[in-house]
């Protein structure tokens, strides 16, 4: 099982967005695909036409002891989710001390779920839920919605990440893609041109562009795949699968001469 956690403490810059319609992207090619919701707003569940959350879900993996599976609903043909449930919001308040930000990497390990990729969908935050994410997976994926404030909250974003490696068994993958594109923009282009001046192996070729489409697929409780499958929105969310699909296997071979060598 392969593991990606969509971040960004900036809020609204279409983590959930990604999170749907990757993941479906994911199943669409065959793949086996568990969504996690670890965003106590729960945003999920009606992106993907579940307009009455579940009433448990994470929460009990992390605060009960019960597996990813037993809490996971399906949704689509080899897509289930694992939504937010009622109680996620108290593993913010939790005391203790590291064994708080292990919850959901100790569930993964407790019962690995039957599936190929888990993508797990994270709040606008940088508080102990994200970093349960960052402990638990192989890679994130950041978007990036085109403005300056962004590029400050990138930077340390990253910072973050390098610390927490020092927390984890092995690397952090790192992906950073632009959301909300808007190619005619200036400020997008100058800030995609900073990006890869700074992170120049992170950024993806892949954009998302903003498009009201994907806004209104949300709404309608279907991912851009159901909703127009023909968009370029759509063709846009299977060029970004078809990347991180083509990136794993190069880090794999890459992994595998650092092994031999
Ligand atoms: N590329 C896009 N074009 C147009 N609208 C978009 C795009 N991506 C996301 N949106 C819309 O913007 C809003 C925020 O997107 P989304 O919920 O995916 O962001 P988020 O990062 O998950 O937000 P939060 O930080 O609150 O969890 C939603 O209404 C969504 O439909
Ligand atoms: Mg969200």
């Amino acid at each position: 099982m392969y593991s990606l956690a969509v971040i960004n403490q900036k809020g609204g810059v279409g983590k959930t967005t990604t999170a749907v319609n990757l993941g479906h992207a994911l199943a669409l090619r065959g793949y086996r695909v568990m969504l996690v919701d670890l965003d106590p707003q729960g945003h999920l569940s009606p992106c993907l036409g579940l307009f009455r959350a579940p009433a448990s879900g994470v929460d009990r993996a992390l605060l009960h002891g019960e597996t990813l599976e037993e809490v996971a609903v399906a949704t689509r043909e080899l897509l289930q989710l694992v939504p937010a449930g009622k109680g996620l919001g108290e593993v913010e308040r939790l005391q203790g001390g590291i064994e708080r930000a292990r919850l959901l990497q100790a569930a993964l390990q407790r019962a690995c779920p039957d599936v190929d990729y888990l993508v797990v969908d994270c709040p606008p935050s940088a508080g102990l839920l994200v970093m349960n994410a960052l402990l638990a997976v192989d890679r994130v994926l950041v978007p990036v919605a085109g403005d300056f404030l962004s590029l400050t909250g990138l930077a340390r974003l990253m910072r973050t990440l390098g610390k927490v490696e020092a927390l984890r068994a092995r690397p952090l993958q790192r992906e950073i893609f632009l959301s909300r594109y808007v190619a005619r923009r200036r400020l997008s282009r100058e800030v995609s041109d900073k990006i890869r001046q700074h992170f120049p192996n992170q950024l993806l070729q892949s954009v998302i562009s903003e498009a009201a489409v994907l806004a209104e697929c949300a709404g309608a409780g279907r991912t851009i795949f159901e909703y127009r499958a023909r968009s370029r929105s759509a063709a846009e969310f299977a060029a970004l699968a078809e990347e991180l699909l083509e990136r794993e296997v190069n880090c794999h071979e890459q992994q595998e001469t650092l092994d031999v060598a």
